[in-house]
């Protein structure tokens, strides 16, 4: 028994990203709105995976499985849909992206030991870790929440940072990540905003004038799992949705909420990656986001979800298109959070988009937390698509090297929307 439990282990070491064998990404770029309906719209035959968004003449990057590369091809080639080869062999690209974390690790580690939670991609222990130790170093604006546990009883933490411990009727600003986990850019923009809201404050009148709430990984075990096992999980881990779910575990946390649940851009189906769960809020962890938003709904003016890639900041309704009453703020509020980043970027970084959700995107989410959190009357609410990959970049993370930069610019469009959220709403909710 002992020796088949150490077969089985070391076979799981060697067997590493060995479900990717022979499966390639393309980098595809639509140039009009035709092209764009085009793909979108081949996303179920070919069985798609958009690891960045695309939208018309930004480019994105698709995972296509062996089976359907060929005709893949054949129609971005009939429609001219402008492509390139990403990734040859993806297993190899993982390979390669592991090395690199390695890498980093060695370049950093004369800080902290390299256990730094915005300097590379890090395992949800020295995320944990480096939360825990902020709460234990700053008892006095830092308090750490960890009252739920995932589905495989991970605690869920997130910190509440106050001057007052909420005390005084200050606006609200909440910011998670790491809800869809293979998105492993998300957590060191949130940890980062941590880092300068209490050890190297650069702008004291965010924590003068607003509480925070910050979630960087909203879904652990789907964290985990994407570092432990497949690379490209998205998913949390739940197994007790449907029979199915057994073999087929996870939900999509960012198409359980609960408003317009499961109406589009939603699957069904327990192995689908958009899998919407059997009802809404059926996942602990994309509950216990919705919990937060009950507890400070009559204060919370911007509520930030952190995903990747695509250098997008979209905002609702992302399930209809329709623009919302609030969207003139919206807008323009995205817009100036989007001004700080591009000021910030490298030059080899697009510019950020700034739109509605779906007609950026020419498809609708249903049951995503951005269109809940606006429902529930939050005025500012954001999806925000971290910058990443682009052609002449490999990789299926930014080069860790990169990552300290993104924290850096993402950080200014957190300074600048919370400053005009205050503006707006700093008195009155809507
Ligand atoms: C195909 O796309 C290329 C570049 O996007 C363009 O120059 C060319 O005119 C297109 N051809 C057709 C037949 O649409
Ligand atoms: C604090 O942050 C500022 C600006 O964000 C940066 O220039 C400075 O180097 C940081 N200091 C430390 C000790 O990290
Ligand atoms: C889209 O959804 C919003 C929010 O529920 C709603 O107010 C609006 O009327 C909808 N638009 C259409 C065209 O149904
Ligand atoms: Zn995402």
């Amino acid at each position: 028994m002992k020796f088949l439990v150490l077969v089985l282990f070391v076979t799981a070491i060697h067997a590493k990203h060995e479900i990717y064998s022979g499966w390639k990404s393309f980098f595809v770029k639509p140039v009009s709105h035709d092209q764009l309906s085009k793909l979108t719209s081949k996303i179920v035959e070919f069985d798609l995976d958009f690891v960045s968004n695309v939208a018309v003449n930004r480019e994105g990057i698709v995972l296509v499985k062996p089976q359907y590369q060929v005709d893949f091809l054949k129609f971005l080639s009939e429609e001219n849909i402008s492509n390139q080869i990403h990734s040859e062999d993806l297993q190899k690209q993982f390979e390669i992206d592991d090395q690199k974390i390695e890498a980093r690790k060695l370049v950093t580690r004369s800080v902290n030991g390299g256990r730094i939670p915005y300097d590379n991609y890090q395992t949800l222990d020295v995320i944990y870790e480096y939360i825990d130790k902020i709460a234990e170093d700053y008892p006095e604006t830092v308090t750490l929440v960890s009252s739920s546990k995932s589905f495989e009883g991970r605690p869920l933490k997130y910190l509440k940072i106050s001057k007052d411990k909420f005390a005084s009727n200050k606006p609200v600003i909440f910011i998670d990540a790491g809800i869809h986990a293979r998105e492993w850019i998300s957590p060191p923009t949130v940890t980062y905003a941590i880092h300068k809201l209490v050890e190297n404050v650069t702008e004291p009148d965010l924590l003068e004038n607003f509480d925070w709430i910050l979630f960087p990984v909203v879904n652990p075990d789907g964290y985990v799992y994407s570092f432990e096992r497949e690379r490209m999980w998205r998913k949390t881990r739940s197994t007790d949705q449907n029979v199915l779910s057994q073999f087929c575990p996870g939900v999509d946390g960012n198409r359980n909420f609960n408003f317009e649940w499961n109406t589009i851009g939603t699957s069904n189906n327990p192995c689908s990656d958009i899998y919407a769960g059997s009802k809404p809020f059926s996942e602990v962890e994309s509950r216990s986001v919705g919990e937060i938003i009950d507890e400070h709904l009559d204060r919370m003016v911007l509520f930030i979800t952190m995903h990747s890639y695509g250098s997008m900041i979209l905002y609702p309704w992302g399930h209809n298109g329709t623009l919302s009453h609030n969207a003139f703020s919206l807008h323009t509020v995205g817009i100036d959070m989007a001004d700080a980043i591009n000021k910030l970027a490298l030059p080899h970084f697009p510019n950020y988009v700034v739109g509605n959700g779906m007609l950026v995107l020419n498809y609708a989410v249903a049951g995503a937390a951005e269109d809940y959190a606006h429902y529930r009357g939050i005025p500012l609410t954001y999806t925000l698509e971290l910058p990443g990959l682009r052609s002449g970049f490999a990789g299926f993370h930014l080069d860790p090297i990169y990552i300290h930069q993104v924290c850096i610019e993402t950080w200014e469009s957190f300074v600048i929307g919370a400053r005009r959220a205050g503006e707006l709403y700093g008195k009155t909710n809507l």
